[in-house]
């Protein structure tokens, strides 16, 4: 029997994706120890889970080393891999926006310059791009709300989720880009090598989603 290696993104949707696989049998004792350990092996020894980085899931994944990954779609599209996109496991449910201050709605429109501050500089690249709109992206690492506030930048491309951290900042949902989820990606030959395992535990997953709807 093939071994199966997930790379999860480390963080709550390792956490659902974990409680998906125990509703399916699948346990791993060593994972839900606190501890620093990257690499786990399930309690039947026939799965193998890496916790990385979301952003690195589909590097791993792309390169083999992992079979499948669950990471958000956000991840996905902002990496373009090779890898194929299987499942919407439907958690981890939120929206990526284009955001600033009411004001900014003009802006958007005039055909100027926009300057646009993002974790996602591709992503916020291909949208401007298709509505044919020039751009300066300022690529930042985390809490880009700030871009905004203090004029680094005109609106912000990122995630929406409950929508709080916006409107504690002042700013506002100003353009709908995608809604975004948890998905299962697969490499491309672990999909022909490891084929009846795979096969089988995605329709097996597939079910519980179902279910759970
Ligand atoms: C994400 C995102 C927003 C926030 C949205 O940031 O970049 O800042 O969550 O969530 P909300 O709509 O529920 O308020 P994250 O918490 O990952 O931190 P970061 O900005 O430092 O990357």
């Amino acid at each position: 029997m093939n071994q199966i290696t997930f790379a999860l993104a480390k963080g709550r949707l390792a956490e659902k994706a974990m409680d998906v696989l125990k509703e399916l049998g699948i346990s791993c004792k060593e994972m839900e120890e606190e501890s620093r350990k990257l690499l786990f092996t399930s309690d039947d020894g026939r799965y193998r889970f890496f916790l990385s980085k979301a952003s690195d899931v589909p590097t791993y994944v792309d390169h083999g080393v992992a079979d499948i990954g669950i990471v958000g779609k956000d991840t996905i599209l902002e990496e373009n891999r090779a890898v194929y996109e299987v499942i919407d496991l439907g958690f981890g449910a939120c929206k990526m926006a284009v955001a600033g201050k009411p004001e900014k709605k003009a802006l958007l429109e005039s055909g100027g310059l926009i300057r646009v501050a993002t974790k996602y500089p591709s992503i916020a690249k291909r949208y401007f791009e298709k509505t044919n709109r020039p751009v300066e992206i300022i690529k930042l690492h985390g809490s880009v709300e700030l871009g905004p506030i203090v004029g680094l930048s005109d609106v912000i491309v990122d995630i929406v989720e409950s929508g709080k951290t916006l409107v504690e900042n002042g700013l506002v949902v100003l353009e709908d880009i995608e809604p975004l989820s948890a998905r299962c990606i697969v490499n491309t030959a672990s999909l022909k090598v490891k084929h009846s395992e795979i096969r089988r535990l995605l329709n097996d997953i597939e079910k519980k989603m179902e279910e759970r709807k």
